[in-house]
């Protein structure tokens, strides 16, 4: 289907909304574009729901514009907006069946067969749930329900839809599938959607870009790869995912690399990027458990790496095994680490007390710059 990278969808300027005297969005500047799966992820209470609200026409900006394909709608009411939203509890007609359900919205548009069946139809189909639609909306399970309540909104062909952790109410099988489900729905229709999440992993996994809020601010907007590789701040590091940090002190700058040199032909280095380290002052450093290789310090040898490679000894102080992966806790020169491996037939097995050396590549420890927003 059509689906053009370059227009845009929606846009935020400068968007502020308060209750009372408290501000629950913050400055918000977003361009969302069209046929995009974009995301907005963060913490409980940091104004996801607000924002997609504001979208809708459920809540008013107290400043700032907010526009739809270009035309102004800050001021309108939700039904001259070309949006539909999908909410945690589907909150179907409890009285209707899964077709009336679906056919609701044109029935008020005055559609009329055979389109209306046809298009009925045709969205029941998408959703995987044809061959149901003479049943009651009780009668299905809560999947079920899910995938009538996203037909429900886009057989009136929104231009965007907007969904509040639609998935929050499933269990974690299901939950999984219809994250898959959802993305394919998304691309097979190019409608732009909006959803919002406090699952970082749902995120990374079903988005084409996602914007992380804290605190009524929205912090990096980018792509799941630049959120989780290039975190904004300390903050955005930790929520989407989790993460290493530890001082390094400048020892030597060179090559666009900051090194810390540690005892016994070990150092750490990392890649500035643009991030300004004067030799003796201290930088803030973050790496990623799965970017660390682990070897038990006698097979290790004297081999230093790639130049600008990292390497640095220590003990193992706890072993987690949770099937595919392992989690190993060494404690370092640096602090305790966390270095994740895969359990393939290549995995150390270590145990508690084992000497091993953490090696990363260049390029896998970045500069973590100073939170956005404290807090
Ligand atoms: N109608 C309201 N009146 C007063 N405060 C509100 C209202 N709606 C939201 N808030 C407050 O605004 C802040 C943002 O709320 P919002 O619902 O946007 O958060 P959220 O990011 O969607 O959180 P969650 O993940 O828990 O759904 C919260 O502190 C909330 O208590
Ligand atoms: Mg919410």
């Amino acid at each position: 289907m059509t689906t053009s990278s370059s227009a845009t969808a929606i846009q935020f300027e400068g968007v502020n909304k308060f209750f009372g005297r408290f501000q629950a969005v913050k400055d918000l500047n977003l361009e969302i574009r069209e046929g995009e799966f974009f995301s907005l992820l963060g913490p409980s209470g940091c104004g996801k729901t607000t924002s997609l609200r504001m979208l809708a026409g459920f809540e008013e900006a107290d400043s700032g514009c907010i526009l739809l394909r270009g035309s102004d709608v800050t001021s309108a009411p939700p039904n001259k907006r070309p949006v539909n939203m999908v909410f945690q509890h589907y909150e179907l007609f409890p009285h209707m069946t899964v077709f009336g359900n679906v056919a609701y919205g044109l029935r008020l548009k005055k559609v009329r067969d055979p389109e209306l069946s046809r298009r009925v139809q045709e969205m029941l189909r998408v959703v995987r749930v044809d061959g149901l639609e003479g049943r009651g909306a009780r009668q299905l399970s809560g999947g079920q329900q899910q995938r009538v309540a996203l037909a429900r909104a886009l057989v009136n062909r929104p231009a965007v839809l907007l969904l509040d952790e639609p998935l929050s109410a499933l269990d974690v099988k299901l939950r999984k599938q219809m994250q898959i489900e959802l993305k394919s729905i998304q691309h097979q229709l190019g409608t732009t959607f909006v959803y919002v999440t406090h699952d970082q992993e749902e995120a990374l996994l079903m988005s084409d870009r996602i914007g992380i809020m804290n605190q009524g601010r929205l912090l990096q907007v980018g792509t799941p790869r630049e959120i989780y590789g290039r975190p904004a701040d300390a903050f955005v590091a930790d929520f989407v995912g989790s993460l290493n940090a530890f001082d390094l002190r400048v020892d030597e700058v060179s090559g666009g690399r900051a090194v810390m040199r540690l005892a016994d032909g070990e150092h750490v280095a990392v890649a500035l990027e643009g991030a300004v380290a004067a030799p003796a002052s201290t930088i803030r450093v973050a790496i990623r458990p799965e970017r660390i290789r682990v070897t038990e310090a006698q097979a290790a040898g004297a081999d230093t790496g790639a130049p600008g490679a990292s390497r640095v000894g220590g003990v193992v102080t706890a072993v987690d095994y949770v099937g595919s992966l392992t989690t190993y806790r060494i404690e370092t020169a640096l602090g305790l680490i966390a270095a994740q491996e895969a359990n393939d037939t290549l995995a150390p097995d270590l145990v508690v007390g084992d000497r091993v050396v953490l090696s990363w590549a260049p390029d896998a420890a970045f500069v973590l710059p100073p939170s956005i927003v404290e807090g």
